[in-house]
């Protein structure tokens, strides 16, 4: 009898089918296939960040009724975990105090990541001093991020800003990268929305303590 089913498999391979025993050779190979490319697409599917607008991470749509007014004290936009400001140094203000190694004038939008560079606590604005405030160890900046006093070792960090049309898609401009940070962003005419991405933040830049300047360092 064994020697029946040998002989027609032998025949079946001979006549170009397959044996049964292949058959299920190649049903297990592919089951085993389809679970790996299963197990591949859910870790892709875990590892890809997929953020929704709103969500820290993802971008944040701000009209421009809800852009703080030029020099003034800067907006918490607690769920995005930024500060929004908006400068001017052409203007009379009493919160910037501008140092001599900077570019004049400073002008526009920028969104201030709320997380202290000096060991991640939150900081605050704080209105009789007119500057950012870390309650931990005492890092000080300026309305715009700068590091006034240490132990930060740099200064603020700053989210991706767009100044988008009133049909809230066409990107009219975007902040521009110096030294791989961003600067704040001049608001061209016909700005209806301010876009922030919180999921492209550039790290503060290291430049020297603004109380150097003032020379009223601690
Ligand atoms: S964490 Fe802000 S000064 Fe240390």
């Amino acid at each position: 009898m064994a020697s029946q089913a040998a002989a027609v498999e032998a025949g079946e391979s001979a006549s170009g089918g397959i044996s049964r025993r292949e058959f299920l050779y190649y049903i297990w190979g592919a089951s085993i296939a389809l679970v790996s490319l299963q197990g591949a697409g859910l870790l892709l599917w875990f590892l890809i960040p997929r953020f929704r607008e709103g969500e820290f991470g993802g971008t944040f749509k701000v009209s421009m009724g809800d852009v703080p007014p030029v020099n003034s004290a800067p907006i918490n936009f607690a769920e995005g975990r930024f500060w929004l400001v908006n400068l001017d140094t052409t203007q009379p203000n009493e919160l910037m105090y501008q140092a001599s190694d900077e570019p004049n004038p400073i002008q526009g939008v920028a969104a201030i990541y709320k997380v202290c560079t000096h060991l991640g606590c939150i900081y605050a604005w704080t209105p009789t001093n007119s500057r950012f405030e870390c309650p931990c160890h005492g890092s000080k900046y300026r309305l715009d991020g700068r590091r006034v006093e240490s132990p930060a070792p740099r200064s603020l960090d700053r989210f991706l800003v767009q100044a988008l049309a009133d049909d809230e898609t066409t990107v009219l401009a975007e902040a521009s990268l110096s030294d791989d940070f961003y600067q704040p962003l001049s608001l061209p005419s016909g700005t209806a929305f301010i876009r922030v991405d919180t999921g492209s933040r550039k790290q503060g830049p290291s430049l020297p303590l603004l109380c150097e300047f003032q020379g009223n360092c601690p």
